[in-house]
């Protein structure tokens, strides 16, 4: 049965916007790319030990040179004890076993290149694993000496240096500070009884580095030296906001999130009730950490471009960084710094049309004046997957984790709205990052057992917040083979969701309404169409409907529609479908649907 179709007095049939976004006349491939995020240990098993692995991820790139993506991202795969799932690096110029070898590697990316797919690498410079050289030799060594230098070392406070030597909070909870002497490997050691400190904005396994010490410079220019050597097309740069620090550590009360960032309001209020150090004068204005998004962070990445540079073949720098506002952000794309920044406020945003109207006139706005491309993304392997996210009550960045106990997302109602966010997002000019197993629409396992949780935010927050393995879980393959055709054993480090079995790319390929069938139809749409490159117009269609108009030249425009109101709406006269997100039921756009129109000729 037809829904009724609301009549449409703010749709008029001559589509009339505004300008939202000039592209520049670069064309320069990271301007436009979708990059596909690679989560190692998630994405194939090819020696069967269950865990993802670099031969295994080999094996699948025709995937994702089928589905139609520029390039791949990889999370890190370098040596580590693996306490933050390889976040943790002891070894920035080597392979970890659990993922194989540097042979590996240069095998990976020669075949992706051969694909003609690019291959960004992780790089993590704001803490060492407590494996790695530096930090060994820094305990060895003790305090006062050049190894320490290295790192954050301090004396505590209090009358025996028993209170940590500020109030910085963890961003995984607990207090950022370890002292030497508590660390598990202390007893019997030659740092039993020493009394520093260690500053660690993630786990105490991950100590910061001191990025004013020239040694820390020299030692990552010479990483990123050895890995464009060795052919990669750019680097996707962990934490980038947060490896300068205000002068003098102060204290600050204030809570930063992953993703989301520093809470700016909160941060204003904290700063309210605190003596501040006096150089911490520009925080106590805005609100912004001390720990993140410091000037002084810009020099680095101005050093590390002009050693890509150096480079031929475009080579990238592709900011993680949590800041506030897009503004901010902004700063780390200007021309002698990085080439992208994650657009984590179009992640956040609440799935509501002027919310995402303003993210997008605002993303548009703060990249074009400095002449960056404008990133979009939906999902990584640090959120709720957004198939399951959008299906929540409360939509927007979502919790850090589901659990059992907790309410659980409308499965249909978020497949529903990812789809329809999808193709919103891959409408839009600019580049867009796809997490893998978005394109099969997979949610988040949200029932994982509590015994096998492995993120350290469960351990450090005491089981407050469930962390992010729910969407870490190894992909599916095959609907009929054991594990799911992530091994060859069928092993699987976590369970996959039963539901799972009819999401596999051989289950998908067969229908023509899947979600990987609508990856497909768009990423090939939007190649053709060279939408990444198109200028933008915001189109008034109406409270409840997001319209873009995406054109470029001698190409017919393509209008991108998304339907978030209850009611569906009537589709402007004259335009062809190009593709839809899910079924248009008598010329009309249904609730949480995405549809691209072309003008008829
Ligand atoms: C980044 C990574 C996250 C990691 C953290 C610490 O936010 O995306 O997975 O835990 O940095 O390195």
């Amino acid at each position: 049965m037809d829904a009724p179709v609301t009549a449409s007095p703010h749709l008029p049939q001559t589509l009339t916007g505004q300008v939202v976004h000039q592209p520049t006349a670069d064309a320069e491939w990271w301007r436009t790319a979708v990059i596909y995020q690679v989560y190692p240990r998630s994405f194939g098993d090819a020696d069967g030990d269950g865990i993802g692995d670099l031969p295994g991820v080999t094996e699948r790139l025709e995937h994702l040179a089928r589905l139609g993506v520029d390039a791949v991202w990889l999370s890190p795969f370098y040596r580590s004890p693996q306490k933050d799932a390889g976040y943790d690096v002891a070894d920035y110029r080597d392979v970890d076993p659990l993922f194989g070898t540097l042979a590996d590697a240069d095998a990976l990316i020669a075949r992706a290149h051969e694909l003609g797919l690019r291959v960004v690498v992780d790089l993590v410079p704001n803490h060492t694993s407590d494996q790695h050289a530096w930090f060994r030799q820094a305990l060895a060594d003790g305090p006062g000496s050049a190894a320490r230098a290295r790192y954050m070392f301090r004396e505590g406070a209090g009358e025996y240096g028993e209170e940590p030597p500020n109030n910085w909070q963890s961003v995984f909870g607990g207090s950022a500070w370890t002292r030497v002497s508590e660390r598990p490997d202390a007893p019997g050691s030659s740092w039993e009884r020493d009394g520093q400190w260690y500053l660690h904005l993630f786990d105490s396994s991950q100590p910061d580095l001191n990025w004013d010490h020239p040694e820390v410079h020299e030692e990552f220019c010479s990483i990123l030296r050895f890995w464009l050597d060795r052919g990669v097309d750019g680097f996707r740069v962990d934490v980038a906001h947060g490896l300068v620090k205000a002068a003098g550590l102060p204290d600050w009360a204030g809570h930063v999130r992953m993703v989301e960032g520093t809470d700016v309001e909160e941060g204003l209020a904290a700063a309210e009730d605190e003596v501040l150090a006096p150089d911490a004068s520009d925080d106590v204005e805005t609100g912004r950490s001390p720990m993140f998004d410091q000037d002084g962070v810009h020099e680095i990445y101005r050093e590390w471009r002009a050693v890509l540079d150096e480079y031929d073949g475009d080579r990238i720098l592709v900011a993680e960084a949590w800041v506030e506002p897009l503004e901010r952000l902004a700063l780390y794309v200007r021309p002698d710094e990085m080439h992208q920044a994650f657009n984590f406020n179009f992640l956040v945003t609440r799935w509501s049309p002027a919310e995402l109207r303003e993210s997008i006139t605002g993303s548009y706005a703060a990249n074009d004046a400095v002449g960056a491309p404008t990133t979009w993304v939906l999902s990584n392997h640090d959120v709720v997957r957004h198939a399951s996210r959008l299906g929540l009550a409360e939509t927007g960045k979502g919790p850090n984790g589901i659990g059992a106990e907790d309410t659980q997302p409308d499965a249909e109602l978020g497949l529903r709205r990812a789809r329809a966010a999808s193709l919103l997002m891959l409408g839009l000019a600019g580049s867009a990052y796809v997490y893998q197993g978005e394109e099969l629409g997979l949610p988040e396992h949200t029932t994982l057992d509590d015994s096998l949780r492995q993120d350290p935010a469960w351990w450090r927050t005491g089981h407050a917040e469930k962390g992010r393995d729910g969407c870490r879980v190894p992909l599916p393959w095959r609907s009929d083979a054991p594990g799911l055709g992530f091994s060859p054993t069928g092993r699987t480090w976590l369970p996959q969701p039963e539901s799972w079995a009819a999401l596999a790319p051989d289950v998908q390929e067969q229908q023509e309404d899947s979600t990987l069938s609508l990856y497909r139809r768009a990423l090939a749409l939007r190649a053709e169409h060279r939408l990444g490159a198109g200028a933008m117009d915001l189109v008034t269609a109406g409270e409840d409907v997001v319209a873009v108009r995406n054109t470029g030249e001698e190409r017919p425009a393509v209008v991108v529609m998304a339907n978030l109101g209850t009611e569906p709406v009537a589709l402007p006269e004259g335009h062809e479908v190009l593709v839809a997100s899910g079924p248009l039921a008598g010329g009309a756009l249904p609730t949480d649907t995405t549809v691209w129109l072309r003008a008829q000729a």
